[in-house]
């Protein structure tokens, strides 16, 4: 069996250390939002109950050491895993324990009281400074949970860590691996870069070039298209030597949407930057807007969502597609107004997908709006990583993946 394959570690019985990825958002009351993280977990966890595992759960929770109370202290009341606990108890059928702390006897305690098929989800594991150092030390101790590590964090894989990283040197092949999530997102993100079907054609939105450029690079090889929109648009539009009045442009970026758009005319595929725009003339929900010529925005009027030729002609063009990724929204879609690009082109996706494209979404912007518009199973592949799917389309080899299979 491949490395890295849950299946193949024999865990019953055994303490297994499971790094999640159950950074979810929460409310004002500290209620779950959004469970999807939680829920693409369960396969995993599941699996390790009925296996006879006890189950050790491990993951983060926000950034708390960026984010500290006025007088410096960690806020562990907003960043407690605790308030992930009822979610994971009702979506698992089975109350699991939560202890607040990491290391320490009284943690040891809880987990050799375990019994086969129990889970304890442990505290954020950024609570620890050394968490996000990738300290050795930190990533030994945590390692010392158990004998058996399974990394299952797809959102978290591009991150270092000592949870989700380091820890991983303390297990040999035979005592690690990745969970199901993970291994879905790999076979996944795998498809399309080693064997997608043609024509196959990446929709890149969101803010800023500067996010995308090494997507960009990196597709212009693979893809045969690429489809722009959202703010970064207006970075081309104004190396075309477009009038993009107060959009978004990166000045510092404009020489670079040049150079990529030279090279993708010289290896003869297409970037598709919108015809037109929805001009607005504040950054608000209730701003005027009109449509306009993406190159002749009116001088205080900015850009905040594809135009109606655009959506058109992207729908157009998605037809027929075999293969899809998509990363970013067309406009401001948080504000209603500004909306309707990134819905139309969440309709053309799933519309193509019907179709037979093998279509992957990847990105949190894109994965609520996907959601947002009522077609998340209209699609192939929603992703649970943002910047995790990003770094791995770059064809980057994500560190939570190289700690579990080497390189
Ligand atoms: C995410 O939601 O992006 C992942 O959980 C990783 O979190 P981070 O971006 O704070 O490292
Ligand atoms: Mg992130």
């Amino acid at each position: 069996m491949a490395q890295g394959d849950l299946r193949s570690l024999d865990v019953r019985d055994q303490r297994v250390v499971v790094r999640v990825d159950f950074n979810v958002p929460l409310n004002k009351s500290f209620e779950v939002t959004d469970d999807t993280r939680i829920r693409a977990a369960i396969p995993t966890l599941k699996y390790l109950m009925d296996q006879g595992a006890k189950i050790i759960l491990l993951s983060h929770l926000g950034r708390p050491l960026a984010k500290r109370l006025p007088d410096g202290e960690i806020d562990r009341q907003k960043f407690t895993l605790k308030h992930v606990v009822p979610t994971l108890s009702d979506l698992l059928g089975k109350q699991v324990a939560f202890y607040p702390d990491i290391l320490g006897e009284e943690v040891g305690q809880k987990v050799n009281d375990l019994q086969p098929g129990d889970i304890l989800l442990l505290e954020n594991t950024r609570f620890y400074a050394g968490e996000e150092k990738g300290d050795p030390g930190l990533a030994k101790q945590m390692a010392m949970l158990g004998s058996v590590y399974v990394n299952d964090a797809f959102g978290t894989a591009h991150r270092a860590h000592a949870s989700t990283a380091v820890i991983a040197d303390h297990f040999d092949a035979q005592h690690k691996a990745f969970g199901f999530l993970m291994q879905k997102e790999l076979d996944n993100a795998q498809k399309v870069l080693d064997k997608p079907q043609h024509p196959f054609i990446a929709i890149l939105g969101g803010a800023k070039v500067s996010d995308k450029i090494e997507l960009i690079n990196a597709l212009l090889d693979k893809a045969d298209s690429l489809i722009i929109g959202g703010g970064m648009a207006y970075t081309f539009i104004k190396a075309q030597d477009g009038d993009v009045g107060k959009s978004l442009v990166e000045e510092d970026k404009i020489e670079l949407a040049r150079e990529l758009l030279a090279k993708a005319a010289k290896q003869g595929k297409k970037i598709l930057l919108p015809a037109d725009s929805i001009a607005a003339d504040r950054f608000a929900p209730d701003a005027q807007y009109k449509n306009v010529p993406s190159h002749e925005i009116p001088t205080d009027w900015m850009g905040l969502d594809i135009g109606l030729t655009a959506r058109f002609e992207y729908a157009d063009h998605l037809e027929g597609a075999g293969t899809i990724i998509w990363n970013g929204p067309m406009g401001v879609f948080e504000m209603d107004a500004f909306s309707h690009g990134t819905r139309a082109i969440a309709e053309a996706v799933a519309e193509a997908t019907k179709n037979g494209a093998f279509s992957l979404i990847g990105g949190g912007d894109s994965v609520a709006a996907i959601e947002q518009a009522g077609l998340a199973d209209a699609v192939s592949f929603i992703s649970t990583g943002g910047g995790a799917m990003l770094e791995l389309l770059e064809g980057k080899i994500l560190p939570g993946v190289k700690a579990i299979q080497g390189d």
